[in-house]
């Protein structure tokens, strides 16, 4: 099938930029399918760094074509602003970027809104990204929302803009923040609105004639499984389904023409913003994997949290979205470890109970049941065959591929392109 997905298994930042941009050396189409500029993704061609919120990784090859379909809400001063740095490296967007018309906005007054609410609950806050999701995709889903469609008819755009901006506005005043100035942004908006519009396709009508020609897409998912809006332990989730569903809802590529699922797991486990994480690590062990890993938000620039890799959470999500192929990143970064632990299964009170079964109040309180590993002292983010890693290390992968039912695909060991190891 020369459809594929990539999706990240864990709480997100797994490495699914540096992954997607890889495999989609050989694909004809990358597509961001769902999700907003929360993500952030991360792609090192040799000493340069590239940081992706909207526009799909993989558009630096030559012959991909890189799509945002219609599950995917945009930001557009963050999408044009995406679209110049591009632009800067003298990469030509016409003929390679598209954006579908049905894509819905992330308006001002949506981020307005994002902060507000996190500023109102206080000690109860999510750790959102601030970026708009939620309150972008709630106007969604209640009918309230304005899409990329929209833009076509300014006057129209205008209208409807400055009937949802004026009830925003209320409500921020009822929170005791500043109202957005309806004529300034609408100027603004105006601006953007002429960057992009040369973009805008039906972006439907290619990914299924493209699937009809047996061309190669790949579909670039965003977060991790851990923030699905109905398979989290909600709140604290993330605005969209994470799942491999949502390539079907996001793209409208039937779901029977997709073939490989393939999951990304970092080799420990990281989270930003708040919400339950059962393996937890704090204190100088935690300290010293998110400085060697560089655990700081490729969005927010926050710490991420840090913990073993928990392989019961990991199991849930291979279930659910029938991964067939796991790649497994930042094993580098395990190196100099005294002794690895890997979290099989959960407890509370006692009682074995799994990842499924918890809403957040039991996540929190889940007791984990450990495998410990021995580590061991190399820098391996120089190997690229499996057999040349230390046999510790060669143990470590196989319990996880055993422990899942699934083949590892390659191992990543470094944040560079070619900086992996081959099975
Ligand atoms: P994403 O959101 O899943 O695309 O991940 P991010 O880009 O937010 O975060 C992953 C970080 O790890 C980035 O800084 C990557 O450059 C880096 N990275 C990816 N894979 C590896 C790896 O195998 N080893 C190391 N050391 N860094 C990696
Ligand atoms: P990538 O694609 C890590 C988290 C936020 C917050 C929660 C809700 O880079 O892996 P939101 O702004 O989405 O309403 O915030 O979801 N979150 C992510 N964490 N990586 C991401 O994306 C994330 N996208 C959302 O930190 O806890
Ligand atoms: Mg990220």
């Amino acid at each position: 099938m020369p459809a594929e997905s990539v999706l990240g298994l864990q709480w997100g930042d797994e490495g699914k930029g540096k992954i997607v941009d890889l495999l989609a050396q050989k694909a004809d189409y990358v597509v961001r399918y769902h999700g907003g500029n929360n993500a952030g993704h991360t792609v090192v061609v040799g000493s340069k760094k590239h940081f992706f919120h909207l526009i799909p990784c993989g558009i630096f090859h030559k012959n991909t074509k890189a799509l945002i379909s219609n599950g995917v809400i945009i930001d557009l001063e963050v999408l044009v602003r995406e679209m110049d740095i591009l632009l800067k490296e003298k990469l030509n967007l016409k003929n390679k970027l598209f954006i579908s018309p049905r894509c819905h906005l992330i308006l001002p007054y949506h981020k307005n809104l994002d902060a507000a609410y996190e500023n109102a609950r206080g000690r109860n806050k999510l750790g959102t990204t601030k970026r708009g999701i939620g309150p972008a995709y709630s106007d969604k889903v209640s009918y309230n929302g304005l899409r990329v469609y929209d833009l076509a008819d300014w006057n129209d755009f205008t209208e409807k803009f400055t009937f949802q901006a004026k009830i925003k506005n209320k409500i921020l005043k009822t929170f005791g923040v500043k109202p957005v100035n309806i004529s300034v942004e609408l100027k603004k908006l105006k601006k953007l609105r002429s960057r992009i519009m040369p973009f805008v396709k039906d972006t439907f009508e290619m990914i299924n004639d493209a699937a009809a020609k047996r061309k190669r897409i790949l579909f670039e998912g965003a977060h991790g499984i851990m923030l699905d809006l109905d398979w989290s332990p909600y709140p604290f989730a993330t605005g969209s389904n994470t799942v491999v569903g949502s390539v079907n809802t996001g793209s409208g590529l039937a779901y029977r023409q997709l073939g490989n699922v393939i999951g990304i797991v970092k080799a420990f486990t990281s989270r930003v913003g708040g919400g339950p994480l059962p393996t937890e690590l704090h204190g100088r062990l935690a300290d010293a994997i998110r400085e060697r890993g560089g655990e700081y938000g490729t969005t927010t620039g926050r710490a991420r949290r840090i913990g073993w890799l928990d392989l019961e959470a990991v199991r849930f999500s291979c279930k659910i979205n029938n991964v067939n192929e796991l790649v497994i990143t930042k094993l580098d970064i395990l190196s100099g470890l005294l002794e690895i632990k890997v979290c099989t299964g959960y407890t509370l009170n006692g009682r074995k109970i799994h990842y499924s079964d918890c809403g957040y109040k039991e996540l929190a309180k889940v007791k984990p049941v450990y495998k410990i590993f021995p580590g061991w002292i190399e820098d391996i983010s120089g190997i690229r065959k499996f057999s040349k890693l230390p046999k510790e290390c060669r143990d470590y992968l196989n319990f996880i591929g055993k422990f899942l039912g699934v083949k590892i695909k390659f191992v990543s060991v470094g944040a560079e392109r070619n900086a992996n190891v081959k099975f």
